[in-house]
C-alpha cells in the first residue's frame, strides 16, 4: 500500500481528486483511515513515475508491523532491514493522530531513539536524507500504535525521490525572521530544503515578482548577486544592493543564464506555465523555483498540464505544495 500525506485534512478531499485524476482510479480505490490526514491506495498505482502537486510527502510501498512494545517494533524493522541487506540507511520516525496530524515528538522520538540504538548494534550506519545513494525509511506510527513502515532500497529511493519529503510526513515549520520585509520570504528557505540544493554565494539569482523583497532578502543573505524584478520597488534597504529592474517580469529576458529563476508573482497558474517555458531550458538556468497560486479551489486541474510539462524538461523537478503554503503548490526544478 502507498500512503500519500496532504498538508492536513482539508487538503484531503482535493489531493483525493488529483489522485483520481492522475491515476485514473475510482474515489472507492482510495481509503482513509479514521478520518486522518493520509490516503491509501493500492501499491499498484504507478507512483513512481508520477508528480502529486498536493501531496506533502508519501510513503511508498508499506509493510505493516502490529501494535506492540517499542522494543518489539523496533526488532521487527531491524529484521526487515537485515532482509532487504541496507547497510546503512536515513529513517524518518512520526505518529499521525486525527487531531495533531504529524507529530514527531512522544512515542515516534522513542522509537526513533530506539531504532538508533538496535541499528547501531547491528552495524547499520545512519545516513543523511539528501544523499542519494542512501536508502530511506520512512515509519508512520497510526493510532492504534501499529506502523507503517516504507523501506526504500537505493534503487527505489531515487525512482520516488521526487515525491519524497525530507521531513517526517512532510511536516515542517520555518523560523521566523523579523527582519525580512514579508513572510513570503519562508516560501523560498523551504523550497531549497525541499529541494535539497540551496543558494550559494556568488551564485547569480534573478527574482521575478519581487517585491517587497522577501526572497532578495532570502537570496542577498546567502551571499547570492540578485536581480530583482517588479513594477514596484523593494524595501528601501534592499534597492542598494540588488540590481532592480522596474518592467514586466514576463518580458524580461536577457543573454545571460542564471543559476536561479526564482518567481512568486501574482498571476493565473497558466502564465507560470509559460514562464516555465521561458525559462526551463539548460542554457537560461540551473535551478527554478516558482509559486503557482490558486484563486479558490476549482483549478487544481491545472496541476495536469504542470505534470505533463515537467516530464518533458531535462531537470530533477518537483511539485509540491509546501507548509508555508496557503492556496499555492510550488514548482521547482534542478537542472540534471
Ligand atoms: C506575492 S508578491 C511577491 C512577494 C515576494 N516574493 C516577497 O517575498 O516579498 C507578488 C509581486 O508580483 C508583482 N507582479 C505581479 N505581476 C507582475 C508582472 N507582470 N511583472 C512584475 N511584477 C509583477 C507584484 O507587484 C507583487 O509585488
Amino acid at each position: 500500500m502507498h500512503l500519500l500525506m496532504p498538508k492536513d485534512n482539508t487538503w484531503k478531499k482535493f489531493l483525493r481528486d488529483e489522485v483520481m485524476d492522475e491515476f485514473s482510479i475510482k474515489k472507492s480505490q482510495i481509503t482513509s483511515p479514521d478520518g486522518l490526514p493520509i490516503l491509501e491506495i493500492d501499491e499498484k498505482t504507478p507512483l513512481r513515475k508520477s508528480y502529486l502537486g498536493l501531496a506533502l510527502d508519501i510513503l511508498p510501498e508499506t509493510q505493516t508491523i502490529p501494535a506492540g512494545s517499542i522494543g518489539e517494533q523496533s526488532s521487527l524493522i531491524v529484521n526487515l532491514l537485515k532482509k532487504s541487506n541496507i547497510s546503512q540507511t536515513a529513517y524518518q520516525v512520526f505518529s499521525i493522530s486525527n487531531k495533531y496530524g504529524v507529530v514527531t515528538s512522544g512515542r515516534s522520538e522513542l522509537l526513533s531513539q530506539k531504532l538508533a540504538k538496535n541499528l547501531r548494534k547491528e552495524g547499520i550506519k545512519r545516513g543523511k536524507f539528501h544523499f542519494k545513494d542512501c536508502p530511506l525509511i520512512k515509519a508512520c506510527i497510526y493510532p492504534d500504535r501499529s506502523i507503517k513502515i516504507s523501506i526504500l532500497d537505493k534503487v527505489k529511493r531515487q525512482e520516488y525521490d521526487h515525491l519524497l519529503s525530507p521531513f517526517p510526513g512532510g511536516y515542517t515549520t520555518i523560523t521566523d525572521d523579523k527582519q525580512a520585509p514579508s513572510r513570503a520570504f519562508k516560501k523560498l528557505v523551504e523550497a531549497q530544503l525541499v529541494l535539497g540544493n540551496e543558494i550559494k554565494e556568488d551564485e547569480t539569482l534573478v527574482d521575478l515578482g519581487a517585491c517587497p523583497g522577501g526572497w532578495s532578502y532570502v537570496a542577498l543573505n546567502q551571499g547570492a548577486q540578485v536581480t530583482s524584478i517588479d513594477r514596484s520597488p523593494l524595501r528601501e534597504d534592499l534597492m542598494p544592493k540588488v540590481n532592480f529592474s522596474a518592467e514586466d517580469a514576463f518580458k524580461f529576458m536577457t543573454e545571460d543564464g542564471f543559476d536561479w529563476v526564482v518567481s512568486d508573482i501574482i498571476c493565473t497558474p497558466d502564465r507560470i506555465l509559460e514562464l516555465i517555458e521561458t525559462w526551463a531550458t539548460p542554457q537560461k538556468c540551473k535551478n527554478f523555483v516558482f509559486t503557482i497560486k490558486f484563486k479558490g479551489s476549482d483549478s487544481y486541474d491545472i496541476l495536469q498540464s504542470f505534470k505533463k510539462k515537467l516530464h518533458s524538461l531535462d531537470y530533477d523537478c518537483i511539485l509540491r505544495q509546501l507548509n508555508v503554503n496557503k492556496n499555492e503548490v510550488m514548482v521547482m526544478g534542478t537542472r540534471i
